[in-house]
């Protein structure tokens, strides 16, 4: 591993240079070819994180960046198709860009991401303005298919890749702390949850060189950051064989989930890590061991659970049980006591019972989860449940049951916070306090936000934090 280390800190970041000289440019109003592009982006953290792969290789053919709309030559938007809802906003998005094309023809507006995937060519029916459909795989094309559509001709790429990973490219990064940044570790999902677009729009899972990884890692280190969140759809499941050999089913593996977080941890000791999202299936005792093992892989797992109950988990295709999960939840406990768990839950699946209702909500509680993301299901064209199942709970019980799982969570946010106060936690002071400019906000390793005076400390230090007071969003406290 350290050899590993050694050889990565020896290589000359060619591409690293390159990527601080981007944002260099990017910073400079007017650059090369004079045009400038506006992005937004939706979805999950791996869209945002797709987003400065495509600022960087926009910014390679002389784009300048805005971030305001009305200055821009072009605008893209990175689409997520998880929900109807998801893409009901984009669609009401691209009204608001028609408006301004309207008053502006030579604007380009190009569509990236899900969305995208899934609905390809026909999407440029439907949207009669939109100039380019780029899918997840294909952004290295952008260049060509903007030269197409500069020409007239309308540019589409929806080609998915079994090796796509964008290794190579450094990322623009397009958040403003400057403390905390994404790397993407792996592509696709090679699971077939019976409720989900994703391994639709995102292709087949492939994983990403650790060696390049590393190196990002350190690059964002050397820059100032304090923390990275290494990404994929199921990180537990990464897996590097070697070049052109992680399709080789005989090959061994030589790095895995809990080998690359070791790696990155050792990049220096004051870089958190952290990662998302965590598949109960597929994560380790192994992996948590190594969470246990160094101080700066932060204590806290994202563990989805979508439901509490066995006949429901079977039918979302889970490939897991209540059982399962729950030993899970025992093993996290038992190796990494002060451990934050949070989760994804879905209300009113196809067939959803009451009964099966009420094991999500107990199930909630033997997790104590200190934060859910809570949905109620929303049938995908083309998956699994929407070819098998009906999607039959009615609205009103999916919402009904919807608000019992989100107060249930309320209740246990609040509970877990309350249990903070008196205790000392390790922050990395992230911004300044929305509400109030006089103080800091920022996690600590258990991912909870933590509000305290500003002091005489800078953003990206490590303080330590009394906590005084909690409600089920935030703690606050005073630095000691
Ligand atoms: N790879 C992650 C999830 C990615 S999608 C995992 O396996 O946990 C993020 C979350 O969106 C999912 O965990 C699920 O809770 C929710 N979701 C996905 N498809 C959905 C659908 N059709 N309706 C409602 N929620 C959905
Ligand atoms: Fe979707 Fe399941 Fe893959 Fe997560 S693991 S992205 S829920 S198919
Ligand atoms: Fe959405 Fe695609 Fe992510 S569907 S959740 S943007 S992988």
């Amino acid at each position: 591993m350290n050899e590993l280390l050694d050889y990565i800190e020896q290589k000359k970041h060619d591409e690293n240079r390159q990527g601080e000289a981007l944002n260099l440019a990017l910073n400079e109003s007017e650059y090369k070819n004079n045009k400038h592009f506006y992005i937004e982006s939706y979805g999950c953290d791996m869209n945002f994180s797709d987003s400065e792969i495509v600022a960087s290789i926009l910014a390679k053919q002389g784009y300048g960046i805005k971030t305001n709309i009305f200055d821009a030559d072009l605008i893209l938007v990175n689409t997520c198709s998880i929900r109807e809802k998801a893409e009901q906003t984009v669609r009401q998005r691209l009204r608001t860009f028609n408006q301004i094309k309207e008053q502006k023809p030579s604007l380009m507006v190009g569509v990236l991401g899900c969305m995208a995937e899934r609905l390809k060519s026909k999407f440029l029916e439907e949207e009669k303005l939109v100039d380019i459909v780029v899918g997840p795989d294909a952004y290295r094309s952008l260049p060509e298919l903007l030269h197409e559509a500069e020409g007239g001709q309308k540019g589409i790429n929806v080609l998915l890749s079994r090796e796509e990973t964008y290794a190579d490219i450094s990322p623009i990064r397009l958040d403003k702390n400057g403390i905390t940044g994404f790397i993407s570790i792996m592509r696709g999902c090679d699971n077939m949850c019976s409720f989900c677009v994703v391994p639709f729009t995102r292709g087949r899972e492939r994983s990403r060189n650790p060696e390049t990884i590393v190196e990002e890692a350190r690059d964002l280190f050397n820059r100032g950051y304090r923390e990275v969140t290494l990404l994929g759809q199921n990180v537990d499941s990464f897996k590097w064989k070697g070049e052109g050999k992680n399709d080789d089913k005989e090959a061994a593996i030589l790095v895995n989930f809990a080998q690359l977080l070791e790696m990155v941890a050792l990049v220096n000791p004051l870089l958190r890590v952290r990662f998302s999202t965590s598949h109960p299936k597929d994560i380790t005792d192994d992996v948590l061991h190594t969470i246990a093992k160094y101080n700066n892989i932060c204590s806290y797992i994202h563990l989805p659970v979508q439901s509490g109950s066995s006949s429901c988990l079977e039918r979302m295709n889970r490939t897991y049980d209540r059982d399962w999960y729950m030993n899970r939840v025992d093993a996290i406990r038992r190796i990494i006591p002060d451990c934050g768990i949070s989760s994804d839950v879905i209300a009113g699946f196809c067939d959803e019972t009451e009964e099966e209702h009420l094991e999500t909500l107990s199930m909630m509680d033997y997790a104590q989860y200190d934060y859910s993301y809570m949905f109620y299901y929303s049938e995908r064209p083309g998956t699994l449940a929407a070819r098998k199942y009906t999607d039959n709970v009615p609205l009103e019980t999916k919402k009904r049951r919807l608000a019992e799982i989100v107060e249930k969570q309320y209740q246990l946010s609040l509970q877990n916070n309350l249990k903070d106060i008196g205790k000392t936690y390790e922050v990395l002071v992230e911004k300044i306090s929305k509400k109030n400019e006089a103080e800091y906000c920022g996690r600590n390793s258990q991912n909870k936000m933590i509000i305290f005076p500003k002091g005489n400390y800078n953003i990206g230090d490590y303080v330590n934090v009394y906590i005084e007071s909690a409600n089920k969003a935030t703690l606050k406290g005073r630095v000691v």
